[in-house]
């Protein structure tokens, strides 16, 4: 056994991953790989919660996940990487813990008031959406983590699996710890219109886009919009394209093009042009790890079965704990 603290996160496979994502998730799995006893899972039931009308994109969008993680840098030497509908034991834990876990602790849950208003496309009052949580709450504590890396989004959720395993724990007994969320710090990256990167609001930068896509998406970024033309004066400190140079480009860089902008004595597309060259070059490893991926789909399939196992091996022994603890088997 390792001694290793033990984390779990996932994500819902709803499209292709862009920057929004890797700098606001995946790169600090990446991080955290050697440190803790990592699980990181692709929530493909969690996905039907919303696109139920719609599941048949589901199953390519799971494959390109994987792609995309690995090409980020997860490693299945180190982590465990998998597929919640290949460890079906997921779906008899929520059975056994939506038992238990009270209607209104649903109700006020923030994400489910929150969507049910916003969402006006989908019909969202299914019982499966408002158990939500207590899907995610089985994916937690089934492989008894101690820290759930997330965005300060899914806190809410961390929560109520801690009430749900404290709670399964006062009726049958210890079984499970109860998680903590380990909060990773929100990506500044902001999409090519400045609102938030999405794929939904179609101003999104993608791991699978190609050197020409980047260069042509990032002419298209809007900069200062006080900036009309070449001679006015730009400010950095409101422009997009900056934020990026501080990520992408070498101080240097971005501290010569500081006051350059502010007396246009620099336009925004050379300036573009020089980040988009910088962001290409910082995606090139990842990039070629893609390829290396596209090209051996086997390979991918191979990694999702080995991991799924893997996993499927941790959840079949909570299982048994479960089933005792409740003494529905023996
Ligand atoms: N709800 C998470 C999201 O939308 C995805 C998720 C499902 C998850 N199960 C999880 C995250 C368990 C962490 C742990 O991003
Ligand atoms: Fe932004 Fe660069 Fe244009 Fe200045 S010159 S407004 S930093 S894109």
């Amino acid at each position: 056994m390792s001694s290793k603290k033990r984390i779990l996160s996932g994500m819902r496979p709803t499209g292709p991953l862009h920057l929004g994502n890797l700098h606001g998730a995946l790169n600090n799995w990446v991080g955290m790989q050697d440190e803790y006893d990592c699980f990181f899972f692709i929530a493909d039931w969690h996905a039907l919660t919303s696109d139920y009308e719609n599941p048949g994109a589901i199953t390519g969008y799971v494959k390109e996940m994987m792609i995309d993680w690995l090409s980020a840098g997860l490693d299945p030497e180190k982590s465990t990487l998998f597929v919640q509908s290949l460890v079906p034991e997921h779906a008899e834990l929520f059975l056994f813990l939506s038992m238990i876990t009270p209607v209104p602790w649903l109700e006020r849950n923030p994400t489910y008031k929150d969507q049910i208003v916003q969402i006006e496309n989908k019909d969202l009052s299914t019982f499966g959406f408002l158990g939500y949580p207590v899907l995610q709450a089985a994916d937690i504590i089934m492989y008894k983590a101690n820290g759930v890396p997330v965005g300060v989004d899914q806190v809410p959720h961390v929560e109520i699996t801690r009430e749900i395993a404290r709670r399964f724990n006062f009726l049958y007994g210890d079984v499970f710890p109860e998680p903590e969320a380990i909060l990773t710090q929100t990506s500044k990256i902001l999409g090519l219109d400045r609102r938030k990167m999405s794929k939904s609001y179609n101003n999104a930068i993608f791991l699978s886009d190609t050197p020409n896509e980047i260069e042509k998406k990032v002419s298209q970024m809007i900069t200062d919009p006080q900036r009309m033309r070449r001679s006015d004066p730009g400010n950095p400190d409101v422009c997009n394209v900056f934020e990026f140079h501080k990520i992408y480009s070498d101080r240097k860089t971005w501290e010569a093009i500081d006051p350059q902008c502010r007396n246009a004595e620099i336009g925004c597309v050379e300036c573009k042009k020089i980040m988009a060259k910088n962001l290409i070059q910082a995606m090139e490893p990842l990039h070629e790890r893609r390829a290396h991926f596209k090209a051996k789909p086997e390979r991918v399939k191979e990694i999702i079965a080995i991991g799924s196992e893997k996993a499927r091996a941790v959840a079949g022994k909570t299982m048994a704990q479960v089933r005792a603890a409740i003494r529905i088997k023996d």
